[in-house]
């Protein structure tokens, strides 16, 4: 019990995201158009976020209670907490820069800026949420992804039009808060019959954003979650493994998911669905130690800030440590990506995510 307490409370963590201060200003699109002219196509310039942590740039609500909201986060980028789970930028932020545009505003922030800012989509996505589990205050709401899709609902006619939409992209991440939940209640148990109840519960949702008209939803599969270090260092933290008991959870996961974006796509006679193979890029990022030629990472499955980073004492004296580059950890905390994570996950991913979304 007692590992499995300290697995929650490192868990916990992912879900506990958050809300932006001030405009993002390094998150800038660069206009690349001069690299897609050659392509059949253009990838589309609005981009809608639903889901958790993974890709939450400030949803959830600026409190002490929320890690993303705490020192050391946000140390790399902006400099400061910024509602990132992450020493800076996350996977939506990361994507948005292959897109050319800038990051599209947290939904809680969107009476705050202009209209102009607001061409670029917006993010819904609040940490802690699965498909079935819910995620964190924002204002006075406790949203799962159907409130987060009630909310885009709602913009609808309103800050969006149908043809905006048309030339979307919807970005759906699952990235396990709903086994996470689980495993803590149940251990492994009866995992396996768990696993299709959260892919259904994902069909309904990319339905349900597909018939609100956004022809383009790219949806990520799980990482490999057995290698997250609140897996692989509960043994031993000095020599990190991954769990394969764990990792075949996302596997079984990922096989349901690719039958089902197969179905979808069977039905829309088009390729509207994309998966985004988070689990492959990161298994490859851990056996090559980094990208090769351009990241290290020599210790892949340790992390940079330890001890229940953010947390402090009664005191407020801190009571985890920070590595002395964050850029030289694939991992920043127990559960997510650094910044150099990301872009290491993106760079593997390569050219084939940006055709994935061209491709009509
Ligand atoms: C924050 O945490 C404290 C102590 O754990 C708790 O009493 C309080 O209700 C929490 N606040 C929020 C907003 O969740
Ligand atoms: C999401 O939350 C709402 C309450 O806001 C609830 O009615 C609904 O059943 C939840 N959806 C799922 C799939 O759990």
């Amino acid at each position: 019990m007692n590992s499995l307490m300290k697995l929650f409370v490192s868990l916990s963590l992912l879900f506990f995201t958050s809300l932006i201060v001030g405009e993002i200003n390094g998150v800038e699109g660069s206009h690349k158009h001069h690299h897609h002219h050659h392509l059949k196509g253009l990838i589309p310039k609005r981009l809608f976020v639903f889901g958790d942590s993974y890709v939450d740039v400030g949803n959830t609500k600026k409190s002490p209670n929320v890690t993303a909201w705490k020192v050391p986060y946000g140390i790399t980028f902006p400099g400061k907490p910024a509602g990132r789970s992450s020493d800076g930028l996350v996977s939506t932020d990361v994507l948005a820069k292959l897109m050319g545009i800038k990051t599209p505003v947290p939904y809680i922030r969107k009476d705050d800026v202009g209209k102009e800012r607001l061409k670029y989509g917006m993010n819904f996505a609040v940490g802690g949420t699965g498909v079935l589990v819910t995620g964190v205050v924002i204002n006075t709401l406790n949203p799962n992804m159907t409130n987060q899709i009630d909310f885009f609902q709602k913009l609808i006619g309103n800050i969006y039009s149908p043809s905006d939409l048309s030339s979307s992209v919807a970005l759906v991440s699952v990235s396990g808060n709903d086994y996470f939940d689980y495993i803590y209640k149940n251990k492994l148990t009866g995992i396996f019959e768990f696993i299709p109840k959260v892919v259904k519960q994902t069909e309904v949702n990319l339905r349900r954003i597909h018939a609100l008209g956004v022809k383009k939803i790219a949806i990520p599969n799980l990482q490999p979650l057995g290698c997250l270090p609140s897996f692989s260092s509960l043994k031993d933290p000095s020599s990190p493994k991954c769990i394969d008991e764990v990792n075949k959870v996302a596997i079984y996961h990922n096989t349901l998911l690719q039958k089902l974006v197969a179905k979808l796509n069977k039905e829309t006679k088009r390729s509207t669905f994309v998966t985004i193979d988070l689990f492959n890029a990161f298994l490859t990022i851990i056996k090559n130690k980094g990208v090769p030629g351009s990241t290290t990472f020599e210790t892949p499955l340790t992390y940079c800030c330890k001890g229940g980073c953010g947390s402090v004492d009664k005191n407020g004296e801190k009571k985890y440590t920070v590595c002395d580059d964050p850029k030289s950890a694939l991992f920043w905390d127990e559960i997510h990506p650094s910044q150099e994570g990301w872009k290491s996950v993106y760079s593997v991913l390569g050219k084939d995510i940006t055709a994935a979304l061209i491709k009509p």
